[in-house]
């Protein structure tokens, strides 16, 4: 006999494909948004997700609801640890040569930034690892964000134990200080982020950059179609020879993006020619 489906995952099933999002990437978060749904169905007094739809095709402003409804904020420090040292041993100091020689900082995007766990990374990397060998080098880190709460949390800097998890703990000890039950991160580490609002289906930053990051965001949940002309676009804003870092188990349809080439599949970090 055929299983019958949850009555949520039939509404994402025709939801987020309307939305341009891809089902397949929600499968390991499904309860999470199904749970953000059924609450808001409660709040709205409603029976359940047949009147949900009918809800959301009378009342066009609840898509926004949706919408944010359906952002997975889950990030941590280093994460995908193989990609973080093939970037300070190798990468980083390539693309760093290279901006020395122009005589300019080097510029780094970080795109769904969450709460700042990613661009910090970087921060933290460049101090600790990048500035030894490259005393007279500059860094900007751009970090951007759809959801204004994420980004008042990058702002605010500080973490439970759990997201450093894969931070060396000698760097724990220099970059973090406590306060109560969290890890807040010195200023000096901070000072060359910064945060802007914006959602990346509509802006990205002004600019070229050295080195873009769009992990779990694009490749992960929005549908192919989508994430083309995204990446398309992030295309336009690397500069030759700068690398392009997505989540583990996340790829980029190629064959219609010219300029970008698989440069380590292991760690999935792609080049522009
Ligand atoms: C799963 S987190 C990934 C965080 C980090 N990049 C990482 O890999 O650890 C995805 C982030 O993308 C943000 N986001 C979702 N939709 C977005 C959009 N359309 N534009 C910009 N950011 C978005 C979410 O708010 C969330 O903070």
């Amino acid at each position: 006999m055929e299983k019958k489906m949850a009555p949520c995952d039939s509404f994402l099933g025709w939801v987020l494909p309307k939305m341009n999002l891809r089902p397949e990437g929600y499968r390991k978060v499904r309860k999470q948004v199904c749970q953000r749904m059924k609450k808001r169905i409660k709040e709205l007094g409603l029976q359940g997700f047949g009147d949900y739809r009918a809800h959301l095709e009378n009342n066009p402003h609840e898509w926004e609801i949706l919408d944010k409804m359906t952002r997975i904020t889950i990030s941590r420090f280093f994460r995908d640890r193989k990609a973080w040292e093939e970037l300070g041993d190798r990468l980083i100091p390539k693309i760093t040569r290279r901006a020395n020689t122009l005589r300019r900082p080097v510029r780094c995007w970080t795109a769904g930034c969450a709460s700042g766990e990613e661009p910090y990374s970087l921060s933290i990397l460049w101090k600790e690892k990048i500035l030894p060998s490259f005393p007279d080098a500059h860094l900007e880190i751009i970090a951007t964000d759809a959801d204004p709460n994420m980004l008042d949390r990058a702002r605010q800097a500080c973490y439970t134990k759990g997201s450093l998890r894969e931070v060396p703990p000698e760097w724990i000890k220099k970059a973090f200080y406590r306060k109560i039950h969290f890890y807040c991160l010195k200023d000096p580490y901070r000072q060359r982020v910064s945060f802007h609002l914006q959602d990346i289906r509509k802006t990205m930053p002004e600019g070229t950059f050295d080195l873009v990051f769009c992990k779990n965001l694009t490749a992960m949940y929005f549908s192919r179609e989508l994430a083309t002309r995204i990446f398309k676009r992030i295309s336009e804003r690397m500069e030759k020879g700068a690398y392009l870092v997505l989540g583990n188990h996340e790829e980029i349809h190629l064959e219609s993006i010219q300029e970008i080439r698989l440069f380590d599949k292991g760690i999935n970090i792609y080049r522009k020619e």
